[in-house]
């Protein structure tokens, strides 16, 4: 058997020589601090491929890159370098929010002219940004003779990885849209993924393959074509192409981070740096901040978003939530359930949503009054069932209700099957789409843009994944996009443990996520019991960033935990700085993050089903200042199986710069900290 082998081998070899055409580097460029470089070749028959090496050792092996289209010849092959064109850059900028009040971007750039040799002559560019912890790239098909127009039926984008690893990875197309738990499982494994799909390397370097500036274009899935290789697989839409554009467009730039360990990938930049400048102008009527909501009995299924006995969004119940907001320092209460149109199967009948007549039990004019007069505003909700052009015919009116009601926030939603959205024509023509194909990343951009104009900003549910846009639009301060608390409350959905763990190293990558944490009574539907320990609710305020951050339970259950309540009612949602301290995608994490306007530190530790301990360096914290440490540490037997999930120890200690913390984190749990700075500012 083995002397059999030895002989085939060269045939086989032989065999293939033919089509193998060798591929010759036509142009390189390397990264500020020259570690990551890249190469590009085009092979003997004109096609062009990218590879990607760090420290000098291959990242990412040469992978296609070109079109296919459904009208067109593809453009792939018989391609010549035409002109290149390097540039470099290092400038900074500040987010009106965030994680980090100044973003540096440091980056070079080449820029290549592909010509195709044949009759056609058609001209395709590509621009890579390589940053010292990442390269991204992106298409520009220029308007030319032989393309006016772009009907693009696949990218022939690929992402080839020099090594196999263990990924992270949700599944595209399933019908539950984005709201599948991680799957882990070798690189070779992978089917066909979402991004951010996150990756571990045999060598221990972490890659994470996204996209950044998704607009006006069908979002990017990943398609394990063999082995450890990858080809973009765009979503499609209602018609042929999966994306139809005027020729003079560039695509969204598919992204490559790269580091030594995840708590280096959520350090990066590179998402926010690739997509454009705020196109808001004044912009200092966005209000990151916490809220309170008519919200988890609901989703309990012990009130209803449906007129009748249960109806929770009533006048009443709305009072008593602002009183409490009003009372906790807490900014806003979300109000879902408020308008006409839930009645009934709600999600088939997102056709009968009207977003601006409320109920006749929700005196919505009294309530916008009264919230005001309590120092507090009230979010308000558009839940479309997946009837966007529905939604669409109503968006002015809608969000000329909301700010006449002194809304600064609404939340939208979604909820349809993946490919169920539905689109409806000027011409009366029905077509079904995708959540995150051509027509609804359009869509979801519409809004945005339309509630700007009414100063009010969205947090979109069902949503788009996030490409960064918050900096175009920084109104688009959150979105779900994954599962979130509200799996907790349902019998047979559970998050597990180490769910979250997850969720920092891929999807929050992208962007910010309305997750709703602090549900301190961690039980959901008939009692069932919430994987998590108390501290770790507490935990998930610094560790799930967000602007707009909700505390998910009832004022009831509050009141029954005033010592860890505090900690929600301390924490702000708005930065200066943050320092992912360790972790492990899926086993852990710790975040550290300075109060916007504030010499305060808080800290945040989350774990998984493992007890786990890790020890931290408080080098964050300023020099020569002393901090009162506010401790909410998982407490004796702590264990997110039983009833010892409640165990909370709170405590103080002083500490300074340089100390070393010992963060034990029990089954299931975290630990939340909250450093104020003696004499320092403050505010909430
Ligand atoms: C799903 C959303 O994620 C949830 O927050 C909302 O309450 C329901 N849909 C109803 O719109
Ligand atoms: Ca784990």
């Amino acid at each position: 058997m083995t002397r059999l082998t030895a002989l085939a081998l060269p045939l086989i070899a032989l065999a293939l020589a033919p089509t193998a055409a060798r591929a010759d580097v036509v142009a390189r460029a390397a990264s500020p601090d020259g570690h990551i470089t890249l190469t590009i070749s085009l092979d003997g028959e004109g096609r062009p491929s990218y590879a990607v090496q760090r420290n000098g050792k291959p990242l990412i092996a040469d992978s296609r890159l070109g079109f296919m289209f459904t009208d067109a010849p593809k453009i792939e092959r018989n391609l010549t370098l035409a002109d290149s064109k390097q540039a470099s850059s290092d400038t900074s900028w500040t987010q009106p929010w965030g994680e980090w009040s100044r973003i540096r971007d440091h980056h070079n750039e080449l820029t290549l002219v592909f010509r195709e040799k044949g009759d056609l002559q058609r001209e395709m560019d590509v621009t890579f940004r390589l940053f010292d912890d990442g390269v991204a790239f992106r298409y520009s098909l220029p308007d030319q003779a032989n393309l006016h127009h772009a009907n693009i039926a696949e990218e022939l984008t690929q992402f080839a990885f020099a090594q196999g690893g263990t990924a992270w990875w949700k599944p595209a197309y399933g019908w539950n849209r984005e709201e599948y738990l991680y799957n882990r499982t070798p690189l070779d494994a992978v089917g066909t993924a979402q991004t951010v799909m996150t990756v571990k390397l045999a060598d221990g370097t972490h890659v994470a393959l996204h996209e950044a500036a998704l607009v006006d274009y069908a979002g990017m899935n990943l398609a394990r074509a063999e082995g450890n290789t990858f080809r973009a697989d765009l979503t499609p839409g209602a018609g042929a192409p999966k994306v139809s554009r005027d020729a003079g467009f560039s695509t969204p730039w598919r992204t490559i981070a790269v580091a030594d360990d995840a708590a280096g990938l959520y350090m990066n930049h590179m998402i926010l740096n690739l997509n454009e400048p705020n196109k808001l102008g004044d912009v200092s009527w966005i209000k990151p901040g916490k809220f309170v909501g008519v919200w988890w009995n609901m989703i309990k299924g012990e009130w209803s978003w449906a007129r009748g006995p249960k109806h929770g969004a009533t006048t009443a119940n709305v009072r008593r939530y602002i009183d409490f907001a009003a009372a906790s320092g807490i900014p806003a209460v979300l109000v879902e359930g408020w308008n006409v149109g839930w009645d009934g199967n709600w999600f088939g009948n997102g056709k009968d949503m009207n977003f601006s007549q409320p109920t006749e039990d929700f005196d919505a004019d009294g309530l916008a009054v009264y919230a005001r007069s309590k120092g507090v505003t009230l979010i308000g909700h558009h839940e479309t069932g997946g009837s966007a052009s529905h939604y669409d015919g109503q968006l002015d009116t809608a969000f000329k209700w909301a700010a006449d009601h002194g809304e600064q926030v609404v939340k939208t939603g979604y909820v349809t099957d993946a490919g169920q959205i539905e689109r409806v024509d000027a011409d009366g023509a029905k077509h079904r789409e995708w959540h995150e194909g051509q027509w609804m990343v359009n869509h979801y951009l519409r809004v945005v843009q339309t509630a700007a104009k009414y100063h009010v900003s969205i947090d979109s549910h069902e949503p788009v994944k996030d490409t960064g846009l918050r900096r175009t639009y920084p109104n688009w301060v959150a979105r779900e996009g994954g599962r979130g608390m509200e799996y907790n409350a349902w019998v047979g959905g559970k998050n597990p443990p180490e769910h979250e763990a997850n969720l920092v190293f891929t999807q929050l990558l992208g962007g910010p996520m309305d997750f709703t944490p602090g549900v301190l009574s961690l039980s959901g539907s008939e009692g069932s019991t919430i994987h998590s320990t108390i501290a770790k609710q507490l935990a998930l305020y610094v560790v799930l960033y967000s602007p707009v951050v909700m505390a998910a339970d009832t004022p009831e259950n509050y009141a029954k935990y005033p010592g860890p309540f505090q900690f929600i009612k301390d924490v702000p949602t708005d930065w200066s700085d943050t320092r992912a301290l360790n972790g492990e995608v899926g086993d852990y994490v710790t975040i550290a993050r300075k109060a916007k306007g504030s010499d305060d530190w808080y800290l945040g530790a989350v774990g998984d089903e493992q007890a786990r301990s890790s020890k931290v360096t408080l080098d964050f914290l300023d020099a020569g200042r002393s901090y009162t440490a506010e401790i909410y540490r998982d407490g004796p037997g702590a264990d997110y199986r039983t009833e010892g999930r409640h165990a909370i120890v709170i405590e103080k200690k002083q500490v300074k710069k340089g100390d070393v913390l010992s963060l034990d984190l029990a089954p299931g749990g975290g630990q939340a900290i909250r450093f104020v700075a003696s004499g320092g500012k403050r505010k909430r």
